[in-house]
């Protein structure tokens, strides 16, 4: 049995989740709760190493999808397993979703061979899959997370992408929550940041309390 707590945090980039995994940490953290606070694509040294040739080298569809599975099959093996067996409370900046959003909605990569690779690299024993318990999911209009890069950073090979790729990766969240609608709760970020971050505390809030009884 799992004993630890597994969420992710999912949204197009500019979405703003950063901020509220951490506040949402802390929010653990203050309930005497152990907590990993991880990444995707990432969370090891050879995840990581994964991490840089994806986001900045040009490459395949299926050569993308490949290594997003691999290094999370690393992650998960190395560090989330691990985790949810000592009890900890695991917060993942994205996991599966992004690839079926990224790849198959955003590249429009065959959703079927996604779902072959979650199961090969999510399986366990007994034939169930290892899926996060809830997936905070922050929903933007692609326009204004535009707007909110343009005074980020130096964009990397998905920031870089056009309104139109966001806006295809937005239904590609959309599809997985029609598909897995328990586990996923929608914030509107829309909202200023106080209000969406009373909607995180809400909404993990509220779960936690519903998975205690
Ligand atoms: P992101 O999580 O936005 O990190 P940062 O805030 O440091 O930029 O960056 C990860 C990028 O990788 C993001 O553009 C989405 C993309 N991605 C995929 O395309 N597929 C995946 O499976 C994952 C996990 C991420």
């Amino acid at each position: 049995m799992t004993r630890g707590t597994f969420i992710s945090f999912e949204g197009i980039d500019g979405a703003g989740k950063s901020t509220h995994i951490a506040r949402v940490a802390q929010l653990f953290r203050e309930a005497g709760r152990a907590v990993v606070l991880t990444r995707e694509p990432g969370g090891t040294p050879l995840s990581e190493k994964l991490r840089e040739m994806v986001l900045h080298e040009p490459m395949d569809a299926l050569t993308e999808a490949l290594l997003m599975f691999a290094a999370r099959r690393e992650h998960l093996v190395q560090v989330i397993e691990p985790a949810l067996a000592r009890g900890d409370a695991v917060l993942c900046d994205r996991f599966t979703d992004a690839t079926f959003a990224y790849q198959g909605g955003g590249r429009g990569f065959d959703w079927q061979v996604l779902a072959q690779l979650e199961r090969m690299v999510q399986g366990l024993p007994g034939g169930a899959l290892r899926q996060p318990e809830l997936t905070v999911w922050f929903d933007l209009d692609p326009h204004i997370a535009a707007q909110r890069l343009a005074s980020a950073r130096v964009p990397d090979k998905f920031e870089s992408q056009p309104a139109d790729f966001f806006a295809a990766v937005r239904s590609g969240y959309a599809q997985r929550q029609a598909e897995m609608p328990s586990r996923f709760a929608r914030i509107d970020a829309a909202q200023s940041l106080e209000a969406v971050a009373a909607q995180v505390s809400r909404v993990v809030t509220d779960w936690l309390n519903r998975k205690a009884t």
